[in-house]
């Protein structure tokens, strides 16, 4: 219904949905791929700002096969949280000898591999990186490496010890800097995790860093009028979801353009209400986070500042620090490293807590 509404306005489709904006994002992605790979990728932004149907899109749309290689691993897709796991994917048992001989061939993107030599990966007798450099190097076209929701590596122990990340981003190093023989992006939400990684002197000067934020004003206000809604719909929807394309759309199944106002705002209201509970759920559940009990009104204080402008790192109170470090875990705030700015997720929460400081004061 939607889709069909935004196909005959001429809107891009993608797998079925429509797939809004990103002109310059795709550009810079296209471009960036063509360059020689020497660097890391990093594309980073608030939850749900579309990164991954970015990435997906550039990958599927944009790039020929017959000049990339590309594999992409989603972490939240596999059901990973063990070594095996991420062992195998990549890796698969081959069959016979002959199939091992297809990997250089084929377009395949798990690597099929003898039995003992899989064996010996899982008892790590044999490198798990060091054996995919020796697949990467037997692939023949550009090569492009991507892996979604990395912070999840950080959850996978080996032996009781969490060295995969480490031993990953060596893999991630070796790949780009020292032999040039694949791009790779990392793309993650969580800014908790890359700040980190920022914080690398090692792993910085190799890697680029790209926000994907949630698009301007104009591309929403359009959408919103193509889908028929008037102007004291678009400004009221906008004043609570600022401009998250997601949320228009789930809307958009609820409360039609010939809704009346109020529907919208009981919709829009209860909407905010989800937001508030999410923060309410972290300070009733105040030690399981590590926080001190006066954390929600240290947060109110925060709160009221976030709601006239964005926080710089650099102004935190050292009490601050770790409510925007859970916050930030828990991707209701979020942290840009680059630029040390802490803003909202999105503006659902804004709205959240404005409620919450003025409940809380009268
Ligand atoms: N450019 C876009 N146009 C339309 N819908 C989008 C666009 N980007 C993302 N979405 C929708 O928003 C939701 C979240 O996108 P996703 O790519 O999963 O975000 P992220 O990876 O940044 O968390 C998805 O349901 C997706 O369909
Ligand atoms: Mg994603």
């Amino acid at each position: 219904m939607l889709t069909e509404i935004l196909r005959k306005k001429g809107y891009r489709i993608f797998r079925d949905e429509p797939f809004i904006d990103r002109e310059e994002e795709i550009e810079f992605l296209k471009e960036y791929f063509k360059e020689t790979q020497r660097r890391i990728l990093f594309i980073y932004g608030p939850k749900s700002t579309g990164k991954t149907t970015l990435i997906e899109y550039v990958i599927e749309k944009e790039l020929n096969d017959k000049e990339y290689w590309i594999n992409y691993l989603n972490l939240r897709e596999t059901v990973l949280a063990t070594y095996e796991n991420f062992i195998y994917s990549f890796f698969e048992e081959a069959k016979d000898e002959t199939e091992t001989k297809l990997n250089r061939t084929y377009d395949l993107k798990i690597f099929k591999l003898e039995a003992k030599i899989l064996k010996k990966i899982k008892e790590r007798r044999i490198n798990l990186f060091a054996e995919l450099i020796r697949q990467f190097e037997k692939i023949d076209r550009k090569k492009l490496f991507i892996i979604d929701e990395i912070q999840v590596l950080e959850d996978i122990y080996i032996n009781g010890e969490k060295e995969l990340l480490k031993e990953f981003l060596n893999f991630c190093v070796r790949l780009t800097k020292e032999t040039h023989l694949s791009h790779i992006v990392i793309l993650t939400s969580n800014t908790i995790f890359l700040n980190r990684i920022y914080n690398d002197a090692k792993l910085k000067e190799i890697s680029d860093f790209k926000l994907i934020n949630h698009p301007g004003k104009e591309v929403i206000i359009k959408l919103l009028k193509d889908l028929g809604y008037n102007d004291s719909q678009i400004e009221l929807a906008m004043d609570y979801y600022g401009t998250m394309i997601s949320r228009f759309f789930k809307m958009y199944q609820y409360v039609k353009p010939e809704d009346n106002i109020e529907k919208l705002k009981d919709y829009l209201e209860s909407e905010k209400l989800d937001a508030k509970m999410q923060i309410v759920e972290i300070f009733k559940r105040y030690k399981k986070y590590n926080l001190p009990k006066e954390s929600k009104d240290i947060f109110l204080r925060m709160a009221k500042r976030l709601i006239k402008e964005d926080i710089r790192f650099e102004d935190l109170m050292e009490e601050e620090i770790g409510i925007v470090d859970v916050f930030c875990e828990k991707e209701i705030l979020f942290f840009d490293p680059k630029t040390g700015i802490i803003t909202p997720n999105s503006r659902i929460y804004l709205k959240a807590m404005e409620d919450m400081i003025k409940n809380n004061t009268g």
